[in-house]
């Protein structure tokens, strides 16, 4: 799929922009703080409805403007899709969606229009962090591919919040309510016979992908690199009855603690470097490669569930990989839109279908794209002092 043309409205630090970018591979240059990343954040909100770097809305609205917007069109093999994002966190409703122009009633209604895969150094974290970084990972990978998961997940989220509210109130010293109890450990428990077998199901596949790309990389066979779900759940089978019931037998424990300790929520994949668990001894080398191999596997997910490319987005990514990492992802980036952030165009030597652009800042501090010509050279800007009270 590709982005024919993305158009933001008091986003982050732009007041204004519409881009018609370039099947290919877009090179946004620029000094820090210029809005680069901001460009990126906007798409990864088209396809997900939220940043990829925060999980506040309001911060994405420019400075003393109530709202914000971004919007893209996507040529997609069946055609061609408008989808956009409106934010009012001053209003009761803080977040529309647009499909084709016309609101839609949720926000599920965007997923799947635009699909996308995000790089950038805190991939890292997917593997020296704790499992939330992880299952949010697959989260933002299959809410980009099934509503059903997406609307299951809210679900989820909802009960487990009203039920811990619960726990909190009991711990308090309230009336343990049972019957609400079981009405919302109920509500949990349904959503997990959608989100428990598609967990399996894609890491099943990621695996599979991930373990390919980790030794192509890494250029050694000896070095299995493995992903495995870990779930709440230890064996197959029904799920629904076996969730409400652990929920049930942990309400005691769980009042203690003013909080669920058994459920989807609690999930997390386990990385191992030939059986071995990566957090424990994985090198630094070994960690890039192994966050670089998970995207790479989500890019492969994408291709084969929906027949489309996912338009990649780069950001800062590849100063800090060394020759072979950065041939790698060159070789996934040939026929793939992409916008890259990037301080070195010698970075993406080898890389034939591009156009590069500079992102600056104008007279009032709102950030400008334009193309720069073949050949011609970038003016050095005035440095710029970024504003303390956005950082
Ligand atoms: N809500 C906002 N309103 C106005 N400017 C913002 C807002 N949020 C961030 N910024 C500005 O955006 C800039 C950061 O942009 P970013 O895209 O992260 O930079 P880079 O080009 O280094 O990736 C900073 O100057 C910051 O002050
Ligand atoms: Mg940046």
């Amino acid at each position: 799929m590709i982005i024919e043309s993305i158009k933001l409205r008091d986003f982050r630090n732009y007041e204004e922009l519409t881009l018609k970018p370039h099947p290919g591979v877009n090179i946004l240059f620029g000094q820090n703080g210029s809005g680069k990343t901001n460009l990126l954040e906007a798409v990864h909100y088209c396809a997900l409805g939220r940043s990829h770097r925060t999980s506040i809305d309001r911060e994405v609205v420019r400075k003393g403007m109530p709202m914000a917007a971004c919007g893209v069109q996507v040529r997609r093999e069946n055609g061609r899709i408008d989808v956009a994002v409106k934010l009012t966190p001053g209003e009761s409703r803080k977040k529309q969606v647009f499909v084709e122009r016309k609101r839609a009633q949720r926000l599920s209604d965007l997923m799947g229009n635009l699909q996308c895969v995000i790089f950038s150094p805190e991939d890292l974290m997917l593997v020296k962090d704790g499992p939330a970084v992880r299952r949010r990972f697959l989260d933002m990978l299959l809410s980009q591919l099934s509503t059903g998961y997406f609307l299951a997940l809210q679900q989820y989220h909802k009960a487990l919040e009203q039920r811990n509210a619960i726990l909190r109130d009991v711990k308090r010293g309230g009336r343990c309510e049972n019957g609400m109890l079981d009405a919302f450990e109920e509500a949990m428990a349904i959503p997990c016979q959608t989100l428990i077998p598609m967990r399996r199901h894609v890491l099943d596949e990621l695996a599979e992908c991930a373990g390919q790309k980790y030794c192509a990389i890494s250029g050694r066979e000896t070095e299995q690199f493995g992903m495995r779900y870990v779930g709440c759940l230890r064996e197959d089978g029904e799920i629904v009855s076996r969730v409400r019931d652990a929920l049930r037998q942990g309400r005691h424990e769980d009042i203690l603690k003013g909080a669920t300790g058994f459920g989807v929520h609690r999930d997390d994949i386990a990385l191992t470097l030939s059986g071995r668990d990566m957090r424990l001894f994985a090198s630094q080398g070994q960690i890039r490669t192994a966050a670089l191999s998970m995207k790479l596997a989500q890019m492969e997910v994408f291709r084969r569930e929906t027949g489309e490319t996912p338009v990649l987005l780069l950001d800062d990514v590849m100063s800090e990989l060394d020759m072979t990492r950065r041939t790698s992802l060159l070789r996934e980036m040939s026929g793939v839109q992409t916008f890259i952030t990037c301080t070195d165009e010698s970075d993406l030597e080898g890389c034939r279908e591009k156009r590069s652009y500079q992102v600056f800042l104008s007279k009032n501090s709102s950030a400008r794209v334009r193309e720069i010509s073949q050949g011609e050279e970038i003016p050095p800007q005035p440095d710029f002092q970024e504003d303390p009270e956005l950082q």
